[in-house]
């Protein structure tokens, strides 16, 4: 396992292996590895014969007062995890590398997602975020010509977007969508965990419960997403602020007042300082 900070090397690498007849498989990721990453990197690994991880905080998803500058940066461990799992290579570029104008913004070139599409969820909330997950995923699969890349449901969003960018704009890669992996306690891992208190904790924990009382509730018959929003809000702890619970088609993630076909309740909510996300899918 190989680290590479520099994009014409690892362009020459994978141009030799590609020419050797080997299949790529490519894992965007911003590091702080845990197990979600983990079964994303083990299914590349499964279905390729190489596996580059990119770790790269990409400093143009980020809006001014989000958490850029103290986003957790692990990359010795992510390495070694990334050589437990078999991975081949992992692409940690500086910012600088993989942006030259980065102090000029506005001579960044970037690649939009539609508007239909931003207008919602995490979209609303992080203006231009999904702008800058666009645009550093556009320029990883150039980097890399991966026959596949893969990407968690944890961010479920970004997966639809990310699969119609590369539909609507003709990359030649296949987009694999891979399951979200919880804690036993239900909470969705995500790196972000790691800024969490125990008692914050505790009540992040009530955000999954509060997806997974929905569940219950459509189970039992309530299809009403109205009623749905409400069963939900008794659960989640009073000290977790609500950004937004949303009820959007699995399909094309229009709003969904009544459940007739698979739904996606999606949620985001702030413990303390800490924005988290995480969704559910009913009705599959
Ligand atoms: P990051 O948050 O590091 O996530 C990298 C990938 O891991 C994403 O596809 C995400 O959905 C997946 N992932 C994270 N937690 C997961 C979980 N609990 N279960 C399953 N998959 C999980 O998402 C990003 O980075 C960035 O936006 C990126 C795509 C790398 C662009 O910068």
């Amino acid at each position: 396992m190989k680290v590479i900070n520099n994009i014409n090397e690892l362009k020459e690498i994978l141009n030799q292996e590609k020419l050797n007849g080997k299949k790529i498989g490519l894992v965007p990721t911003m590091g702080c590895l845990h197990k979600g990453h983990a079964s994303l990197i083990q299914k590349s690994v499964e279905d390729n014969d190489i596996t580059v991880v990119s770790v790269f905080v990409n400093p143009i998803q980020f809006g001014p007062n989000e958490d850029y500058d103290k986003y957790p940066r692990t990359l010795e461990a992510d390495a070694e995890l990334c050589k437990s799992l078999n991975a081949d290579y992992i692409f940690a570029p500086a910012p600088k590398e993989m942006y030259p104008d980065l102090e000029k913004f506005s001579d960044l070139t970037m690649v939009a997602p539609p508007y239909a599409l931003t207008d919602m969820l995490c979209g609303k909330s992080r203006i231009g975020h999904f702008d800058g997950v666009c645009t550093v995923v556009t320029k990883l699969i150039n980097i890399t010509s991966p026959d596949r890349a893969y990407f968690g449901m944890k961010d479920i969003q970004q997966l639809f977007i990310v699969k119609k960018m590369v539909k609507d704009l003709n990359f030649s890669v296949d987009i694999i969508s891979c399951p979200l992996v919880r804690e036993e306690s239900g909470l969705a891992l995500s790196s972000r965990n790691k800024y969490l208190s125990d008692k914050d904790k505790i009540s992040a924990l009530t955000i999954s419960k509060a997806l997974f009382a929905i569940k219950d509730g459509y189970q039992k018959g309530i299809t009403d997403t109205k009623l749905l929003f409400d069963t939900a809000m008794t659960v989640l702890a009073k000290d977790v602020e609500l950004d937004y619970l949303e009820f959007v088609k699995k399909e094309n993630f229009e709003s969904v007042e009544n459940i007739e076909e698979p739904t996606i309740a999606a949620i985001a909510a702030k413990v303390g300082n800490v924005r988290l996300i995480d969704n559910i899918i009913i009705g599959e």
